[in-house]
């Protein structure tokens, strides 16, 4: 029978040690069965989808779980069908556990940063899902504590698999498009008038509101406050930005070869809703890149069908365009002669341009490539998700970087929060990737560090510099 496990060991086991690990000597200090022992933190919307993955691993022994709602915690255990799963409503009881070796993160994003910290201190890889951090600074320290302790941590933005971005990517530096100067996408969908307003009132019984707020700011609870829609209060998110920029920013950065902008510029507001969410609505961003720009459009309150700006990334070269969602198409553009593109109206009196017979004729050839559906929706086509997931396992046992690593999940955490910070401050925001640092503003530095709440600040800084 699986059980809630409440033994309160205060020893911490460093059980797989903060030693750098060799794949031979990793394997050596797993258990008899080979098997890797992975405990869930948070039993949410994509915990389960969590535990169907890795159900389908053999390597994998679906070892514990963990959430601070009880109703929760008692699903995921039966859900993971492991008669010596572990329960555990205290994640530090599941970190102290040596049978649990590594760990999926996917609680709301406010418990990203230091449950990962926590998990590589006591000796176990980490699977955290995106966005990364709520703000700036607990990228850094997630990097310094991955590697302080050696740490295998795989950041959620799945979508950098698959034959689609792998091959856009291969694409885009071929040069064939020419100079990509500009990167445009959008999100865009319909809830109006939105999730409706939650009442401030006691949080239920078996839910344990303190350690979900966890390092957040303490706030009376509302039921908002809580289950998923965790996503439209600063406190713990960033909003659309972050919840769905952070997949499409992963893809551009790396499909582009950078590290970060240099400006950000970003306006919008929760301008349409009528429900108690503080994020935004309606955004729109402007980042600028050496050589190129990125934008991104969200609307929650119209999903204007049909609107070319939604069908993926758009990058867009001299020569040719890439859209990519999944699969990419490559769409030619037209070569002419320059002077032939100037209005004709009556055309030029003497002195003026001299029209030519040029033809306009495509500068490179169009074509498709990648797969269209995603088989998370039950359209069948690829698994990115169960592709990171399964990254991990490997990485874990071979000890080599993963694909989405925690440096890359930090990149792109930055350039989804400089957008919220900008659009907070009301001005651009200017940047140097290489310093990881805001350049010449006080109060945009300022804002890419927030206190934690005690006890966690004093557990933050007994692990990494702060
Ligand atoms: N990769 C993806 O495609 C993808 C998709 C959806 C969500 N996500 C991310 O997953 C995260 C969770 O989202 P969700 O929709 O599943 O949220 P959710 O609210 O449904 O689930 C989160 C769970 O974590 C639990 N929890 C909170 N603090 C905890 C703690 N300290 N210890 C143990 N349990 C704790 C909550 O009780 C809740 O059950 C978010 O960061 C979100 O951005 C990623």
């Amino acid at each position: 029978m699986a059980s809630v496990s409440e033994s309160n060991s205060p020893t911490r086991r460093a059980f797989l040690g903060a030693t750098a690990l060799t794949a031979a000597s990793y394997n050596r200090v797993l258990g008899a069965n080979d098997k890797i022992g992975v405990g869930f933190i948070g039993f949410g919307l994509i915990g389960k989808q969590h535990v169907t993955d890795f159900k389908k691993f053999d390597d994998v022994e679906l070892a514990g779980m963990c959430d601070v709602y009880k109703p929760r915690l008692e699903e995921g255990l039966q859900y993971m069908g492991n008669p010596r799963a572990k329960g555990f409503s205290d994640f530090r009881k599941m970190l102290d556990d040596k049978d649990i070796q590594a760990v999926v993160v996917a609680t709301p994003d406010h418990w990203h940063a230091l449950l990962t910290i926590m998990a590589c201190a006591a000796g176990k890889d980490v699977y955290v899902e995106k966005p990364m951090t709520v703000f700036n600074d607990e990228g850094k320290w997630m990097v310094q504590a991955a590697r302080k302790y050696n740490r295998i941590v795989v950041v959620g933005t799945q979508r950098r698999h698959g034959k689609g971005v792998g091959e856009a990517k291969k694409v885009i530096e071929s040069g064939s498009l020419g100079k990509v100067h500009s990167v445009r996408m959008a999100s865009y969908r319909n809830i109006y008038p939105g999730f409706g307003k939650t009442k401030v009132e006691d949080p239920p019984s078996n839910f344990d509101y303190d350690m979900w707020q966890g390092p957040a700011p303490k706030r009376p609870y509302q039921a908002h406050r809580g289950l998923y829609h965790f996503r439209w209060f600063w406190d713990y998110s960033g909003g659309q930005m972050t919840n769905l920029g952070a997949h499409m920013i992963d893809q551009i950065l790396w499909i582009m070869n950078v590290k970060g902008p240099t400006q950000v510029q970003c306006g919008g507001g929760r301008f349409a809703l009528e429900d108690d969410g503080e994020t935004p609505d309606t955004q729109d961003a402007v980042w600028t890149f050496p050589g190129f720009t990125m934008t991104m459009a969200i609307r929650e309150a119209n999903a204007m069908r049909g609107d070319p700006a939604t069908r993926g990334q758009l990058y867009q070269g001299t020569k040719g365009n890439l859209v990519l969602s999944g699969a990419y198409e490559v769409i030619p553009e037209m070569k002419i002669d320059p002077v032939n593109d100037i209005p004709r109206f009556m055309g030029h009196p003497i002195g003026g341009p001299v029209y030519t017979d040029v033809k306009p004729e495509p500068w490179i050839q169009p074509s498709k490539g990648g797969v269209t559906s995603d088989a998370r929706y039950g359209t069948g086509g690829e698994d990115t998700m169960a592709m990171n997931e399964r990254n991990w396992i490997d990485c874990i046992r071979s000890r080599k970087r993963p694909l989405c690593e925690v440096e890359d999940g930090h990149r792109v955490a930055v350039t989804c929060n400089l957008a919220n910070m900008s659009m907070r401050l009301g001005r651009a925001i200017h940047w140097d990737p290489e310093k990881d640092a805001v350049v010449g503003d006080k109060e945009a530095a300022a804002m890419c560090f927030r206190p934690y709440r005690a006890p966690w600040d004093g557990v933050l800084r007994s692990i990494v510099k702060v």
